[in-house]
């Protein structure tokens, strides 16, 4: 590794964290160029509920405390992800042992002894949870999305998981966390559903950003609205799954081998522009996560369009940084 390249996070000491998304085998590929440039850490998988829980009587907390136990070793901050999602979350969880649905009672009942067992574990150690992900619907008409959480517990299943998770750890920051987070027609149902929470004397504190976004799209002009909204909830910001894709979503084009020198042009514009936007809102944002460290470790790889690769990140597949990193880093050292 070349050692006179300027650890990312530290340019942003006293500024907001900076994380990436693991998981145990970038940790083991890679972990002394995460711990260089990262200081705090999201599972990028390992503690879905399926993952850490797949059975009503096992769970598997190996994957999971590896990667708490580098961050302990690190001093690094941890985002844990996710206790209530509609995706990864096994079928047990909603229904009774016939396999119709199970009631209400149960399946909060399990929410609980889940809270109590994974984010007990970790207490003191993970210090913000997303209690629940992706809860609003994308169709404009629509409210809450459908999911299983919903039918089988009730209007109130969110109130209902921020009680628990505060319960379990009072110290950890709860957040609510989603994507299209700055779609106008979403962002507007996010901050009624949060304000609805706040209203009724929900335990919740911070607003996750996701930040999937793309060379072209969502404007400088409405990531700023949406964070301005947000943080007159009163509420802390996490921008929580940050990566630039290549390609606009309808884009299916899928025979690059590497990216054009206009995205690589646009990549850096892009990271230049938002940095220095999330730099303005530092007394807003405490932290923002990439999800993957590098462009060898991300989900965008094979995700919308098959086969497909990517390079959403700041340091390339050679964990090398490109000239994206030198814009963040210049609004860091602010
Ligand atoms: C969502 C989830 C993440 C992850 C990404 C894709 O944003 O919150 O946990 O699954 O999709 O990697």
């Amino acid at each position: 590794m070349n050692t006179e390249i300027p650890s990312l996070h530290q340019a942003y000491t006293g500024t907001f964290k900076i994380g990436a998304a693991v998981s145990t085998r970038t940790l083991r590929r890679e972990g002394s160029f995460i711990a260089k440039h990262y200081n705090s850490l999201t599972a990028e998988n390992q503690m879905k509920f399926e993952e850490i829980h797949p059975d009503l009587d096992r769970y598997d907390f190996a994957a999971a405390d590896e990667i708490v136990d580098f961050a302990m070793q690190h001093g690094m901050a941890l985002r844990g992800h996710t206790l209530v999602w509609h995706n990864q979350t096994p079928n047990w969880v909603f229904e009774k042992e016939d396999g119709t649905p199970a009631s209400r009672e149960q399946v909060l009942e399990r929410l609980r002894s889940h809270a109590q067992t994974v984010m007990g574990r970790y207490i003191g150690k993970i210090q913000a949870w997303d209690v629940v992900n992706e809860a609003i619907e994308d169709k404009s008409e629509e409210y809450l999305r459908e999911t299983k959480w919903l039918s089988t517990v009730g209007e109130d299943y969110l109130e209902q998981a921020f009680r628990i998770a505060h319960e379990v750890d009072p110290s950890a920051q709860l957040f609510y966390n989603d994507y299209n987070e700055t779609n106008p027609v979403k962002r507007d149902k996010i901050y009624r559903l949060v304000r609805s929470l706040l209203d009724v004397g929900t335990p919740i504190h911070g607003i996750g950003m996701q930040g999937h976004w793309n060379l072209y799209g969502p404007s400088i002009d409405e990531i700023r609205e949406a964070i301005e909204l947000y943080a007159s909830l009163g509420l802390r910001l996490h921008i929580t799954e940050l990566d630039i894709s290549s390609f606009d979503f309808e884009d299916r084009r899928s025979d690059l081998k590497a990216p054009t020198d206009e995205m690589a042009q646009r990549l850096t514009h892009r990271y230049d522009e938002i940095f220095k936007l999330l730099t303005e809102y530092r007394s807003e944002i405490d932290s923002v996560t990439f999800w993957g460290a590098a462009d060898n470790g991300t989900w965008l790889d094979g995700f919308p369009v098959r086969g497909r690769l990517n390079w959403p990140l700041p340091f390339d597949r050679e964990l090398q940084p490109k000239p994206s990193f030198w814009k963040i880093l210049e609004h860091g050292q602010r």
